[in-house]
């Protein structure tokens, strides 16, 4: 089979293709196209690629120059994209703080920003998806990936469409580890949507060990850094949540944690690429020791609840891409946590609403593990955010400058429409080609 990576120059693309070219027997791979509008990122990351193919792998890579030709006949294609890259991250963190609002990529204004310049980008892939490969599985890393599959499976005719994001599976690699029992005996009871999730249960063979967990955490020191936040809010709540949620739960001491930092993420990651990119591009050493070296430092910035980079081992996005290809090609998986249709997993939200849970799969087929009735704040908060999100993908598709502006206000991080007004105004000042 062939697989198409629409994004191919990303700084991921080397872990995804170990991690293909080790499945290649299983699933029968031929041919991983590669796809980037950035051609030079592209072969500096092929350098890597080559480095890591194993001698007897007999995977063909192509650079095709047209996305058409890269689609053509995929069985998978994954999407991983950048738009606007890094410098418009650093925008999307900077211009919410500028305006005294927390300043994340992902959640709040910045993921509205993102999805401003990303939802209209995937749906013109989607179309090309509908003619060259319509019957292919679309696996979405692409940020803000809730939003992002909110688009392709309500804004195109796909319906194969799984959304990826590796905080749940950090999660369960954390408590894995936490109770030393491996990880294929776990199954997470997580319920939310991408960046809003709750672990409600964590059943190791039938036992619920949540309530363990919770009276073993102040034997832990410095627990808070590993979930980052405080023990007592954690033995209230008596769930997991992703830590994205501490924009929510404590928003004041985030913000000003972030207004004390004097370097962003974007920031940060922006040096980073820059650095990583030069050393390919100067080609002294060796590209994979590069590579390793620039992931172990990326990854190594998120405090302890991620272990380590390792190449050999892989990491949390990866091995829940290839956990669900493994599954859709007929072997027997476990229940990873992904964005998808709601249908009737958690109750109080739309069927089509898309939500982050647990799924089952079966050969070519997938569907959410029920999850039943969740504590009425979180679902109060889980509603509140995805009329946010759809609102937002709708104004986005329409082009309507008042619609981003009305989504942007019903966001809670941002909070009025007063300053989803000024979000408009500096935004579409500093990324003036993406905003209508
Ligand atoms: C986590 C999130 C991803 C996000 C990433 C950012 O892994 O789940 O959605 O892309 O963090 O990492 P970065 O190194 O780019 O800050
Ligand atoms: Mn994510």
């Amino acid at each position: 089979m062939k697989i198409a990576i629409i994004g191919g120059g990303g700084t991921r693309t080397p872990i995804l293709s170990k991690g293909l070219m080790e499945l290649e027997e299983d699933i029968e791979i031929e041919e991983i196209s590669l796809f980037d509008i950035d051609r030079e990122r592209l072969s500096l990351i092929s350098r890597v690629l080559e480095g890591i193919r194993p001698p007897d792998s007999r995977v063909r890579f192509s650079f095709p120059e047209d996305l058409r030709e890269a689609l053509k006949g995929s069985s998978f294609v994954f999407l991983t994209l950048r738009v606007g890259k890094e410098e418009m991250r650093v925008l999307d963190e900077r211009i919410p703080l500028s305006l005294g609002i927390i300043g994340q990529e992902t959640v709040g204004a910045g993921g509205g920003a993102l999805a401003v310049r990303t939802v209209p980008k995937v749906l013109e892939i989607a179309r090309l998806i509908e003619e060259e490969c319509p019957s292919s599985w679309v696996i979405n890393f692409t940020n803000p990936s809730g939003m992002v599959t909110e688009a392709l499976l309500n804004f195109s005719s796909l319906e194969r469409v799984i959304g990826i994001c590796d905080g749940p599976s950090t999660i369960k690699a954390f408590l894995s580890r936490f109770f030393e029992v491996p990880e294929e005996d776990i199954f997470l009871d997580y319920f939310g949507l991408n960046h809003l999730g709750w672990v409600k249960g964590i059943f190791v063979r039938g036992e619920d060990f949540l309530p363990k967990l919770m009276k073993y955490l102040p034997m832990v020191p410095e627990i808070e850094n590993v979930v980052q936040f405080p023990l007592d809010f954690l033995q209230k709540l008596k769930m997991v949540p992703s830590p994205y949620l501490r924009y929510y739960y404590f928003p004041e001491k985030a913000l000003k944690e972030m207004l004390n930092e004097p370097k962003t993420r974007g920031e940060k990651v922006l040096e980073m690429n820059l650095a990583l990119f030069s050393a390919l591009r100067e080609g002294k050493g060796n590209p994979v020791e590069i590579y390793e070296k620039y992931m172990k430092q990326r990854e190594s910035q998120y405090g302890q609840i991620k272990e380590g980079f390792n190449l050999e081992e892989g990491e949390g996005y990866i091995k829940v891409a290839l956990e669900v290809l493994r599954g859709l090609a007929g072997f027997r998986v476990g229940t990873p946590v992904v964005n998808l249709r709601n249908r009737s997993a958690i109750l109080g939200m739309e069927e089509d609403d898309v939500v982050e849970v647990p799924v089952h799969l079966l050969s070519g087929f997938v569907r959410p593990v029920s999850c039943g009735r969740v504590p009425e704040e979180c679902l109060d908060l889980m509603k509140k955010v995805k009329l946010y999100e759809k609102t937002l993908v709708r104004a986005i598709v329409e082009k309507s400058r008042e619609g981003i502006i009305e989504a942007l206000s019903l966001n809670p991080l941002v909070g009025s429409k007063e300053i989803a007004g000024k979000l408009y105004e500096e935004f579409s000042r500093h990324q003036a080609p993406f905003w209508p």
